[in-house]
Formats: structure tokens, C-alpha cells, sequence
């Protein structure tokens, strides 16, 4: 095993890849944190990290706050004594609904995803913002001098291809998934000299709640769809613009991570890895 005996914090670590990336690096041997704002679904995917024998802990945590990252790192010491590894997941891919107490219409959700940058509101920029970029600021805030004191550890970011490459959709999760890549090499620049690795995933499509979502609003945007019931069958007439011509899974996501968090990875660090099937190739 890789990780035996290594403590991870994963933020958003209830959702579709966050479960991911909690069970591959449980079944390499880390004892889990899951930090998240679902306590239902949180409670799920502690019992699974558990079935491989790990510790689990849930940390009821909105990381768009800086009190609350810093309160996730001081319970993460206070039950394990360390931090090995932080997965920096927390991310929204629509309308950003996760971190607004606005009720979001679905005239909204069309807009967020398709509209121009005329059409772009201050709110959709700010709610970009806050989901995509503040999380993982926060908690590389609170937990490097943990690492820098420890001499060691590992923090992985979740970007996206959409922050390789604009489009012509999506501009305020794009933009900030960009800022993701570039915040990534530049921690990873001030903390190589305590032995901190910081590199970054870059997903590309995967069926979690952010893709349903997505092709929910596709079958309510696009005429070709306008017969499709199912969310599903919208989102597998996106595959087809894949090079391998498959989805991804939260497990190829977490197969990276763990990856990145063992000490196979120790002479790699400010990198981006797109697990994509092929769609950008640089
Ligand atoms: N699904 C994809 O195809 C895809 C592609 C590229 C990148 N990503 C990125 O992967 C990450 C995870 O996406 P996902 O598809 O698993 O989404 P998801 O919606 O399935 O899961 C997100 C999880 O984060 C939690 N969460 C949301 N806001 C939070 C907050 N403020 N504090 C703590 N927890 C919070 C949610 O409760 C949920 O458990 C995101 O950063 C996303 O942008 C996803």
C-alpha cells in the first residue's frame, strides 16, 4: 500500500469525485477526513472508507469560509496529530448553487452556463469565485504551516479542462478553474524548499451531479434535445467529443490523486494532470 499510515483531508469529500478520491486513497491505506456541507451523504462514505479498515472523520465544513478551513485543520490535528495530504475537491460546475443562499431560477442556470459575457452578472462572477478559487486558498492557508513545520506533505488540487481551454460556455467557472492551475504553480514555488508537493487534476467529464445538472439544462437549451427525457442520455450524446470516447470516473480521479499523494510522485510538483481521455492534449 502507498499511503499506510498518512492522514488526508478532502474537501467536498462527500460528493461524486470526492468519494472517489476517499476510497482509492483509503484502500492505499490513508485514514480519511471528509469534510463537507452534506452530512447525509458524508456519513455514507465514511462507512465505505471504514470497510477498508481506515479511520474516518467527518468535519461538517463550508470551505468557502476561512474560519471554517481553519477550524477543519485544527479537528483534523486534534483526532490524528497530522496532515499528510489535502485534496483541495470543493468545486461547482452550473450556477455555483452550493455556496448561495440566493434561489437560483432556472433563467439563472441558463444564463450561468450559456450566456455571453455581456449577460454575466456580478453575482455569477462572485459566485464563481467564492465556489471555485476561495476553498482551496483557504485551506492551503490553514494547513501549510502544519506541513511546513512537519517538512513534508502533499496538496492536490482539483481544477478542470474547462480551465485549460475557454469556451464558449461556462466563463466564470472556467476563468476560475484557470486561477485554480496557476494558484497550484505558485504555492507549489513558495513551499518546494520544505518539502511540500502541490500539483493539481484536471477531470474532464464525469456523470456526477454537476454533469446531471448540466445536461438538464442542455435538454432545456438545445433543440436537438428537446425530445430526451432522461439527463443521462444528454449527457452521452456529449461523449462523443472525447478522442478515447469514453466518460471518466471518480475512480480514474482518485487513482491520480493517490498518485500525486505517494512518494512516487515526490520529484513532481506545480504540475496540472488532465484525466480526460484525451480531450486536451497539453
Ligand atoms: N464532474 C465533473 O465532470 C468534473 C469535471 C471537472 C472538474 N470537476 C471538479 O471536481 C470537483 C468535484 O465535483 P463533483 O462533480 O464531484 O461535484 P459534486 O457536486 O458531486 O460534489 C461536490 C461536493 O462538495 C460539497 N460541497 C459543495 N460546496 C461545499 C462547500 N462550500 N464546503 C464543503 N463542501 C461543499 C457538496 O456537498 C458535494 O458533496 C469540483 O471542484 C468540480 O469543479 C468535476
Amino acid at each position: 500500500m502507498k499511503l499506510e499510515g498518512k492522514t488526508a483531508i478532502i474537501t467536498g469529500g462527500a460528493g461524486g469525485l470526492g468519494r472517489g478520491i476517499a476510497l482509492c486513497l483509503a484502500e492505499e491505506g490513508a485514514d480519511i477526513v471528509i469534510a463537507d456541507i452534506n452530512m447525509e451523504a458524508a456519513h455514507k462514505v465514511a462507512d465505505e472508507v471504514k470497510a477498508f479498515g481506515r479511520k474516518a472523520l467527518i468535519v461538517m465544513a463550508d470551505v468557502t469560509k476561512e474560519e471554517n478551513a481553519r477550524r477543519l485543520v485544527q479537528e483534523t490535528l486534534n483526532a490524528f496529530g497530522k496532515i499528510d495530504i489535502l485534496v483541495n475537491n470543493v468545486g461547482a460546475g452550473h450556477a455555483e448553487a452550493h455556496v448561495t443562499e440566493d434561489n437560483l431560477t432556472e433563467e439563472d442556470w441558463n444564463r450561468v452556463y450559456t450566456g455571453g459575457i455581456a449577460d454575466l452578472t456580478e453575482g455569477d462572477w462572485d459566485r464563481g469565485y467564492i465556489a471555485n478559487l476561495k476553498p482551496g486558498v483557504f485551506m492551503c492557508k490553514a494547513v501549510i504551516p502544519y506541513m511546513r513545520a512537519q517538512k513534508s506533505g502533499k496538496i492536490i488540487n482539483i481544477s478542470s479542462t474547462a480551465g485549460r481551454r475557454g469556451g464558449g460556455s461556462r466563463l466564470p467557472y472556467s476563468a476560475m478553474k484557470s486561477a485554480v492551475i496557476i494558484l497550484t504553480q505558485g504555492v507549489a514555488m513558495q513551499v518546494a524548499r520544505d518539502n511540500i508537493n502541490v500539483n493539481c487534476i484536471c477531470p474532464g467529464i464525469i456523470y456526477t451531479s454537476i454533469h446531471e445538472d448540466m445536461a438538464k439544462i442542455r435538454m432545456r437549451t438545445n433543440p436537438k434535445l428537446k425530445d430526451v427525457k432522461d439527463p443521462r442520455v444528454a449527457f452521452e450524446a456529449i461523449l462523443g467529443m472525447i478522442p478515447m470516447r469514453r466518460e471518466q470516473t471518480p475512480e480514474d480521479i482518485g487513482r491520480c490523486a493517490v498518485f500525486l499523494a505517494s512518494e512516487d510522485a515526490r520529484n513532481i510538483t506545480g504540475q496540472s494532470i488532465n484525466v480526460d481521455g484525451g480531450s486536451i492534449m497539453s
